[in-house]
């Protein structure tokens, strides 16, 4: 049986660490850093996610600004928005919430981000950044799975990882992160051949495709360590809803050297790295060294 790695456990202890630092920040330099989010719309789960961050971001010692916007809102002024966003010395972090409506254009708004402050890292500067080994804002999502690989692995050097999923915000910067650390990186996708062998080769799997339990049990090298990055919602037999990840749990379970479960896997982990974004963002922008823990 996999060792199940604790994410929501692992997130609480980034957080109580970062608390400790963002305390020092204020007692040290009077820093406060700020986390804009941006929500446009009325969509259920964004909401949730906005509420989640807003919380998680005061107890840390964020200062959150939230700015709610009507469905009907138009691009020019979320484009001012970010502007004076981008201006202002109290805000380092900026998030704006996908998706946006139908009649805003996604990349124009996430393009006129500082991307000093492109604490989701998806702007075309970081994610070059990312790619050459520069200083810029890496995404939430990997940097949570990296975290947590490193933390169970130590050095990562010469490992061969297999990342499933070719998307921006997840499968690409994964593959430059795990390059980075020196592993030996292959990025599966739907039009992979053999898939299950090519999976079958890996010390780590990345999950995130987004299609339910698509990774089996028999897909992983024994001992191999697993991160499910999916959060699917698919009916059961008895009619209810459930959640499930990219990786069919229970048999990767009886394989895997050790797991993330969904929920509670790499999930809490994408909050989390967002408020650490935050925080770096913070010391970069006031020019000091970010405080230990
Ligand atoms: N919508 C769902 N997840 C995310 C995220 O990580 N960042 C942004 N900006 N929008 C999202």
């Amino acid at each position: 049986m996999a060792k199940i790695i604790d994410g929501k456990q692992f997130a609480a202890d980034l957080r109580g660490k970062m608390t400790t630092q963002i305390a020092s920040l204020k007692e040290q330099h009077n820093i406060v850093p700020g986390l804009a989010v941006v929500l446009v719309g009325e969509d259920p789960a964004s909401q949730v996610y906005v509420r989640n961050k807003g919380k998680q971001a005061k107890e840390c010692g964020i200062n959150s600004i939230e700015h709610k916007l009507d469905e009907s809102t138009d691009e020019a002024f979320l484009l001012n928005l970010i502007d004076e966003m981008n201006q202002d010395p109290a805000i380092n972090g900026i998030l704006v919430q996908l998706p946006l409506p139908k009649h805003i254009d996604s990349d124009k708004v996430l393009n006129a981000i500082d991307p000093a402050k492109d604490v989701d890292g998806f702007h075309p500067i970081n994610v070059g950044l990312l790619s050459t080994g520069g200083k810029g804002m890496i995404p939430c999502t990997p940097l949570g799975s990296l975290m947590m690989l490193q933390d169970y692995h130590g050095d990562l050097t010469g490992m061969n990882a297999v990342v499933v999923g070719r998307s921006n915000i997840v499968g690409k910067p994964m593959f430059n992160l795990l390059l980075q650390q020196s592993c030996t990186v292959t990025v599966a996708h739907s039009r992979t051949k053999n898939i299950e062998e090519v999976v079958r080769e890996a010390d780590i799997v990345v999950a995130a495709v987004g299609v339910p339990e698509l990774v089996k049990g028999s897909w992983i090298k024994p001992g191999a360590t697993v991160i499910d990055v999916g959060i699917n919602r698919i009916e059961t037999d008895e009619g209810k809803t459930k959640l499930v990840g990219d990786v069919e749990f229970e048999s990767a379970v009886e394989v895997a050297g050790a797991i993330t479960p969904v929920p509670g896997g790499v999930g809490p982990m994408t909050i989390a790295c967002l408020l650490y974004n935050t925080m770096v963002a913070a010391c970069r922008h006031n020019n000091v060294d970010m405080p230990e823990a």
